[in-house]
């Protein structure tokens, strides 16, 4: 199911007489993100983006990262159509053409994998549990032997919001669809662990966000 939510950062207005679209949370954590990915990422291979949103931010990875092909991917129409524009003037040659994916469909990751890289950020708080387990099962699915899953997002940290800011973002999304919110981290980390991936780290990133980094083993 896609949802349409009221979010303090949805993306805004169009910059230009194209489809790009602006998210001011991309602008702020692609950066940080981008330099946890260049510590992990493998220097090769396919990196599937899900939920990839205005696409500022796989420009951003795929310049950074040129010996990985990248993959967007968005159920959003406009999205995908702000992907394809902001790759179109970025004109790097390892961004592929966005496809529609909903991470929540059961079984995707047969036709989305295999992935050296699946990177996921800001998606599970707006979706309900089941669903986020079935996002986060399909995208161990879709690695690669060897693959690396990087996962970026709020959490709650023992069932509590980390900040007042955190509280009343969970409260506001809980308040529009009593089924989405903020998931515990340790929930995440153990649907991983299910899903046969081991953990490498637990990245503290700025504004109480982290970014979980899982491997699957041979
Ligand atoms: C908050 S935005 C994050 C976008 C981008 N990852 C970022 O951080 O800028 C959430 C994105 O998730 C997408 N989305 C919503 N439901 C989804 C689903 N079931 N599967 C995949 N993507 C979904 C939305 O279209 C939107 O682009």
């Amino acid at each position: 199911m896609i949802r349409r939510l009221d979010l303090p950062d949805t993306p805004g207005a169009t910059l230009a007489q194209d489809a790009r679209i602006s998210a001011p949370s991309a602008l702020r954590n692609r950066d940080v993100i981008r330099d946890q990915l260049l510590r992990i990422a493998p220097a090769r291979g396919r990196a599937l983006e899900i939920a990839s949103g205005t696409g500022e931010h796989v420009v951003c990875f795929a310049a950074a990262l040129p010996g990985l092909t990248w993959q967007p991917t968005d159920p959003d129409a406009a999205r995908r159509a702000s992907i394809m524009a902001w790759a179109a003037e970025a004109a790097l040659p390892n961004i592929l053409p966005p496809l529609h994916l909903d991470a929540a469909r059961p079984g995707w990751a047969a036709d989305h994998g295999p992935a050296d890289l699946v990177v996921l950020v800001n998606l599970l708080h707006l979706i309900s549990a089941p669903e986020a387990r079935v996002v986060l099962t399909e995208a161990a699915q879709a690695l690669s032997i060897g693959g690396i899953f990087a996962l970026y997002g709020p959490f709650l940290r023992d069932g509590r919001p980390t900040s007042e800011g955190d509280a009343s973002f969970d409260a506001s999304l809980r308040a529009q669809d009593p089924a989405i919110g903020y998931k515990d981290l340790a929930d995440v980390t153990a649907i991983l662990a299910g899903a046969g991936l081991v953990l490498a780290d637990t990245v503290e990133m700025p504004a109480n966000n982290v970014l979980l980094i899982a491997n699957r083993p041979a």
